[in-house]
């Protein structure tokens, strides 16, 4: 049950090659995959309030075990501690510790943790090596693979860079200490691969039920995240900058609705992969109306597997309209004021990149918010 991935691009620094090691029990074998360290150098471990209560001291016995000195660096949960604050006391601990560039750091936690230490590894001394070890789901098939980092400013990740890790090292065993509804938002990233890829949509109708943190679940998942740790690697090798027209863009499928909604209810209501999985439905919709869709049978299907684990299909709440419009249109990924550029699916593993004009996206977007409406 250990699948090892390499993606290899030849715009990441400082390193071309990243490799991704997908294995239960892998967190107790970190020292197996560091990248080599200058003699008596050290690990600087980078880690979110909850994770490192719960894993930090694994984590030090391992290197311990290993002759490997490390220093922890803990700041606390949440994705408001995100930000230039904690990314200067990180950089001030390294200072404090004389970090070096032959020293390693590794990002231990989930998407918030990966993020701002893989920034602050990118910037520290003009970069030193990172290990990213996601301990969500949502970190595991998406934020820990691809090389994005960043910090939050007056938006969501407003600072940041692009920059490879040298190792992810995912073990699926930490899930079980998700809370469940954090769990069950990443798998919505997951049906997410399931559109782009039919192989896996397939694998998923069958093995939905599976995927949990008991024994046999957990041989389903090493194998799911494995597939889209594989999927995002392959998206980043052909496009590592997010400059072609079918490469990075495809992983916003759901994702300009799911912005929208996210800002317009303040993120307060909703997790991002529960957004994302209205946003899926949002997108087929309108792929529909925009007579681009050609597989009529996609949208049961999506939806049926939302349904397996309880994930929304629609957002039920009392949301401005207007202000998710707004949201959509001020995102930063969207450069053109009349229109907005969707993912739209044609049938499984196969999308459109099509911009829409606003006033028909309003249309479409106030009748799905409230479809009893007549406006
Ligand atoms: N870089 C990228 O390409 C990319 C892609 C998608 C999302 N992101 C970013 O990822 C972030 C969201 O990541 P996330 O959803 O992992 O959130 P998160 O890092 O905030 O983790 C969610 C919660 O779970 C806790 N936690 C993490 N692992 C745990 C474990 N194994 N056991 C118990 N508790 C655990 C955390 O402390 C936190 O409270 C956002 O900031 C988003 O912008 C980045
Ligand atoms: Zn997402």
């Amino acid at each position: 049950m250990t699948a090892i991935l390499d993606i290899t691009t030849e715009a990441a620094v400082p390193t071309p090659t990243c490799r991704t090691i997908v294995a239960p029990g892998a967190l107790a074998r970190l020292p197996e995959f560091l990248p080599k360290l200058r003699p008596g150098g050290r690990v600087f471990v980078i880690s979110d309030s909850n994770v490192a209560f719960r894993y930090s001291t694994s984590v030090y016995s391992a290197l311990i075990d290993a002759d490997i000195r490390s220093e922890l660096i803990v700041f606390l949960a949440g994705e408001e501690h995100k930000s230039l604050d904690t990314a200067e006391s990180c950089w001030r601990e390294l200072s404090r510790h004389k970090a070096q560039r032959g020293d390693v750091i590794v990002a231990l936690g989930g998407g918030v943790v990966g993020d701002l230490a893989g920034f602050v590894a990118s910037t520290y001394l003009r970069g030193i090596r990172v290990v990213q070890v996601p301990t969500t789901l949502l970190a595991m098939v998406d934020s820990a693979i691809g090389g994005k980092t960043g910090i939050d400013l007056d938006g969501k990740n407003d600072v940041g860079s692009f920059y490879l890790p040298d190792v992810v090292l995912i073990d699926p065993e930490v899930l079980g200490t998700l809370a469940p509804r954090v769990f069950t938002e990443g798998l919505a990233e997951v049906i997410k691969y399931g559109l782009l890829d039919e192989d896996l949509l397939d694998m998923l109708e069958e093995r939905i039920d599976e995927l949990d943190t008991t024994e046999a679940g957990l041989a389903a998942l090493t194998d799911i995240i494995a597939w889209c740790a594989r999927y995002k690697s392959e998206v980043i090798e052909r496009d590592p900058q997010e400059t072609q027209p079918d490469g990075r863009v495809l992983l916003n499928l759901g994702h300009t609705l799911a912005h929208g909604l996210e800002t317009a209810t303040g993120y307060s209501q909703l997790l991002h992969g529960e957004a994302v999985a209205i946003g899926m439905v949002f997108a087929l919709q309108l792929s529909a109306e925009l007579g681009v869709l050609e597989d009529d049978r996609l949208m049961g299907r999506l939806v049926r597997l939302l349904r397996a684990v309880r994930l929304p299909e629609a957002y039920t709440g009392q949301v401005d309209a207007k202000a998710v419009l707004e949201a959509m249109s001020r995102d930063k990924k969207n450069d053109q004021a009349d229109t907005t550029r969707f993912v739209l699916p044609r049938s499984a593993g196969s999308m459109k990149v099509q911009r829409v004009d606003n006033k028909l996206v309003a249309r479409q977007v106030r009748y799905f918010l409230n479809p009893r409406s007549s406006d």
